[in-house]
């Protein structure tokens, strides 16, 4: 198969959507993939690093579209690239089309088989294309509100780590899944005093016994979160509830149960936000302040971090592309349930119900486009 990996153009995104590790195993089993001059810079792989693997390097974003049977990307086609997606071309990438109907118009127009990353779910309902890069968010999320904490940045001053003598900065996690998880280690790691809440017990329980002891769990309700935000430096919020906008759990007069300096970092910001005082804010200017606490609202956080995000993400979409490549979508999408849910559009129809449903439009089974 020919695979063509195009230069991101979205307004800050930096990933690439292949590593020259990637290009390598797909080469080794006989495909040609195509590369745009480029593509690879942000994230650390200049042109000869794709060359020396065997990967082909072209020089317009029109050139990779012409050449490749599949397109494999990290961010949804944006107009400008709509007229390049051709009929029966996959198009393997981020594309969220229930928040986007012009894109999910143009695609449908397009007749490509456009696979979303997105929807990939495995049969313990994991989703394995978005978890890495909660992880990097999560982890990310820590950075940024230690950087913020700090006196130059607006914070109260306070050093999440603990040394000798000195009690260590406190950090409130609200959500104990993927994000919150990977902020709790991160926090828990540099010795910050922890308190992760969600309203899964079993989850709890779970988190009880993998999380350091500076870490405690606490049930998610408004009273406990009243309780504990006089003592929190940091508070971190991750929640998510599938399929609907975030609960706010933090309103604009519970702000004032916080010191000033103190800072709340939303990473559900995508979903609408958990917190009453937030709006999304970008790298360029990621703060603000409310009632004396800092905000930092950063929607696409892991766009800061290409060169780790790039590896995340590639090592999690490799055996994918590898799968369709060797046996083509739908073979592919036939034997692997979970690329099956990834199955959004297929040559002008509409297999997946989310996307039918936010639109309006008809859902075709998607079983039957696979026979
Ligand atoms: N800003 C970014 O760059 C970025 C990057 C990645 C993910 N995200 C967002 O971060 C959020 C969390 O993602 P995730 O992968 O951790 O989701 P997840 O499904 O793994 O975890 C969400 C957790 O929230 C818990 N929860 C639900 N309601 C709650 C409540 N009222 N109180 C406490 N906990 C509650 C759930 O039980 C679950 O454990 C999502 O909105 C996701 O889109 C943002």
């Amino acid at each position: 198969m020919k695979i063509g990996v195009p230069k991101e153009i979205k307004n800050n995104e930096n990933r690439v959507a292949m590593t020259p590790y990637g290009v390598a195993d797909l080469v080794r089993l006989g495909h040609v993939v195509y590369i745009q001059s480029g593509a690879g810079s942000e994230s650390g792989f200049a042109d000869q690093d794709y060359v020396q693997v065997g990967g082909s390097i072209l020089p317009g974003i029109e050139d990779v579209y012409a050449a490749s049977d599949m397109i494999v990307k990290v961010k949804e086609p944006i107009e400008q690239e709509y007229s390049l997606v051709r009929p029966g071309q996959i198009v393997f990438t981020y594309f969220h089309f229930a928040a986007d109907e012009k894109l999910t118009a143009a695609m449908k127009n397009s007749g490509a088989i456009c696979i979303a990353y997105e929807t990939v779910e495995r049969a313990d309902f994991s989703l394995p294309l978005l978890l890495p890069m909660s992880e990097v968010a999560g982890r990310a999320a820590v950075q940024a509100g230690a950087r913020a904490l700090e006196r130059p940045y607006g914070g109260k001053g306070v050093l999440l780590g603990s040394l000798p003598g000195v009690k260590p900065g406190k950090v409130l996690v609200l959500g104990g899944g993927v994000v919150g998880t990977s902020a709790a280690l991160t926090a828990g790691g540099m010795g910050a005093d922890v308190t992760i809440c969600d309203i899964s017990i079993p989850r709890m329980r779970y988190l009880s016994e993998i999380l350091p002891p500076n870490v405690k769990t606490l049930l998610s309700s408004e009273h406990n979160i009243r309780c504990e935000l006089p003592h929190v430096d940091l508070v971190i919020g991750a929640v998510l509830i599938a399929g609907a906008k975030a609960p706010k759990l933090l309103t604009r007069s519970m702000l004032s149960l916080m010191e000033p300096g103190s800072v709340v970092v939303d990473v559900a910001i995508d979903q609408g936000g958990c917190f009453e005082t937030s709006r999304p804010t970008s790298h360029s200017n990621p703060t603000y302040v409310v009632d004396g606490v800092l905000h930092y609202c950063v929607a696409n956080i892991p766009g800061a971090f290409p060169r780790t995000s790039t590896l995340a993400l590639t090592n999690a979409t490799l055996p994918y592309v590898v799968l369709l490549a060797v046996k083509g979508w739908k073979q592919a999408c036939r034997e692997h349930v979970d690329l099956k849910k990834g199955l959004n559009i297929v040559e002008k129809q509409i297999v997946h119900l989310g996307v039918a449903r936010a639109w309006n439009l008809p859902c075709v089974d998607v079983e039957a486009v696979l026979n």
